[in-house]
């Protein structure tokens, strides 16, 4: 179906039902206080009544070690993939990256979905390595980031060298639109740099709208009062300072991911969040264009449209019942809804598909784009399936994403291998193993980008396909796929390289080695090869 049959009809209630979304995430590094602020959002969004319903969920992930409790714990996990919460009239979707045991090719999909994200630094620890690979995902689609520096009640770094941090290890540029004042044991509150108002610090701090005390002029006296005359003093050099360093903050900078805006805080305390939150909605973009294989899809279109980014296995084996989170990209969905999934050429109806909030799960009765839906199936839904009211699309940007550790699958019982392929290819359309073929030998290969995927996979190997296999170290730890435009050329790589080769779930050639080091060796040696870090499902 031709791009002149997409009726764009400005659809006024579609268009403010988009205005109104924000979809994000957050990026951090364990312990960097996801959980906390995710709390506090959730607090100012009316989503939770009470501090610690989060976190105490978190404690009890934490203390899962083995497979069965994580299976017991999985409604758990799926209810908090994604929490949807409502801040001045703003409907806003926070999809959860697990980060801890459960970091996953999942974390770096979830961040394929938003429109934006929140990154929380440590102020002692700066950019740490999670942040760090979170990020390289953010860079893919240019995604739009605000960073927030937590933790600003303990001693840290100055806050000019965390921006040096930043801007060195993620190449970013930092401009703050609030400013600290002190930290640790002096820190006083923070300085809004824009609405010239000054917040004052007290541990176990609520924060209430008409909170801040306008400054207008940094001369004011008031300051020595309010914090101490050396403490005034010092805001005034910085505020100096920054004027005459920093760039001003330019929204399309920040839209293009080329700037973030950074606020200072105490998440734990609830303090410097309300202010990160207020610019949250005013410059965090609505659901934006997605691109497909065809053309770009504008959320506006009247026709729904949407894929597939996370699978996850509901809670029940014995029902094999999987629910697959779609992302709406354009139209408005409604309960009883058909759609076309588009991949296997059928229409189906969704007539019970879920919202999580926090707490509980809700059947929904309309959606928007921004907005993502729990599908129920049997299987029948992977990664990067696009359901549409009309043409069949192929959203892009849906990649699987190079694994970084493996292993090699032992088969305990050998009648049993058709039903170990058949086990790990569904886990793999699942998205978080891959399975290798290697050309040379018969075995398989697992890939996960977070180690706890392994034992998850055996587990239910056992449990959902009666296969009892176990796996061991393989010496690997780079992954890329392969493709050239010049077919001689890879033929010839295959042939000279075929013990470093493999096919993944669908057949794709890729190339398998021991380290950095050893992959640069390949590339340097094979420049007409192209090594792929991701891989488009729908491509
Ligand atoms: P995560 O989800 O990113 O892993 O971090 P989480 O929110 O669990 O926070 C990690 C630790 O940092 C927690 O302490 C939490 O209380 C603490 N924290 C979060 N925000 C702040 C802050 O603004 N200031 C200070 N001083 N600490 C903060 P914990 O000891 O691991 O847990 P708990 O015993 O406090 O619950």
């Amino acid at each position: 179906m031709g791009s002149e049959t997409i009726d764009r009809t400005l659809d006024k209630s579609l268009l403010k039902e988009i205005n109104k979304r924000r979809t994000f995430a957050i990026i951090s590094h364990p312990d960097a206080g996801k959980t906390t602020l995710t709390e506090k959002l959730l607090l100012f969004g009316g989503a939770i009544q009470q501090a610690g319903a989060v976190k105490s969920r978190k404690i009890e992930r934490a203390a899962t070690s083995d497979f069965l409790s994580i299976e017991q714990e999985r409604g758990i996990s799926v209810s908090s993939s994604v929490m949807k919460f409502n801040y001045k009239n703003y409907e806003i979707n926070l999809l959860d990256t697990p980060g801890h045991k459960d970091f996953s090719e999942d974390t770096y999909r979830v961040l394929t979905a938003v429109d934006c994200a929140v990154m929380i630094i440590d102020n002692a620890k700066g950019v740490e390595p999670q942040t760090q690979k979170l990020m390289e995902v953010c860079r893919m689609r240019n995604t739009p980031i605000i960073t927030f520096i937590n933790k600003l009640d303990r001693e840290g770094m100055e806050p000019l060298d965390i921006f040096e941090d930043i801007e060195n290890k993620l190449q970013i540029e930092c401009i703050p639109l609030t400013w600290p004042i002190g930290m640790g044991k002096r820190f006083k509150g923070v300085y809004n740099l824009e609405k010239k108002e000054l917040g004052i610090f007290s541990p176990g701090y609520s924060p209430k709208d008409d909170d801040g005390i306008l400054i207008n002029d940094l001369g004011d006296v008031r300051l020595d009062e309010l914090i101490t005359p050396s403490q005034a003093d010092s805001l005034r050099e910085d505020v100096d300072l920054i004027a005459g360093a920093s760039e001003p903050f330019d929204l399309d900078l920040y839209l293009n991911g080329t700037q973030t805006p950074v606020f200072f805080g105490s998440a734990i305390n609830n303090f410097g969040v309300k202010e990160m939150l207020d610019a949250f909605v005013q410059i965090a973009p609505p659901p934006g264009i997605r691109p497909s294989a065809t053309r770009d899809v504008h959320p506006q279109e009247k026709a729904f449209s949407g894929f597939t980014f996370k699978i996850q296995a509901n809670m029940d084996p014995e029902h094999r019942d999987r629910i697959a989170f779609f992302r709406i990209c354009s139209g408005k969905f409604t309960k009883g809804m058909k759609v076309r999934h588009h991949r296997i050429g059928k229409d189906i109806k969704i007539s019970n598909a879920t919202f999580f909030l926090a707490q509980e799960r809700s059947n929904i009765e309309e959606a928007y784009p921004g907005d993502i839906i729990g599908i129920h199936n049997h299987g029948t839904i992977k990664i990067g399936d696009t359901f549409t009211t009309k043409e069949p699309l192929k959203f892009l940007g849906i990649p699987n994403f190079a694994p970084e550790h493996f292993r090699r699958v032992l088969l305990k019982d050998p009648l049993k291998a058709k039903a170990l392929t058949k086990g790990l290819t569904q886990l793999a359309e699942e998205g978080t193993i891959q399975v290798f073929r290697p050309l040379m030998g018969n075995m398989h290969v697992i890939g996960a980008v977070g180690v706890l995927q392994f034992d998850v996979t055996m587990a239910r190997l056992r449990a959902e396909y009666s296969v009892n296999a176990g796996c061991e170290s393989i010496d690997l730890s780079v992954a890329r796929w392969v493709t050239s435009d010049d077919d001689q050329i890879l033929k010839e790589f295959t042939r000279r390289n075929e013990s470093s080769l493999a096919r993944d779930a669908e057949g794709r050639l890729t190339f398998l080695t021991t380290s950095e080091y050893q992959l640069g060796f390949a590339m340097e040696e094979w420049p007409k090869i192209q090594f792929h870090k991701t891989r488009e499902h729908n491509l």
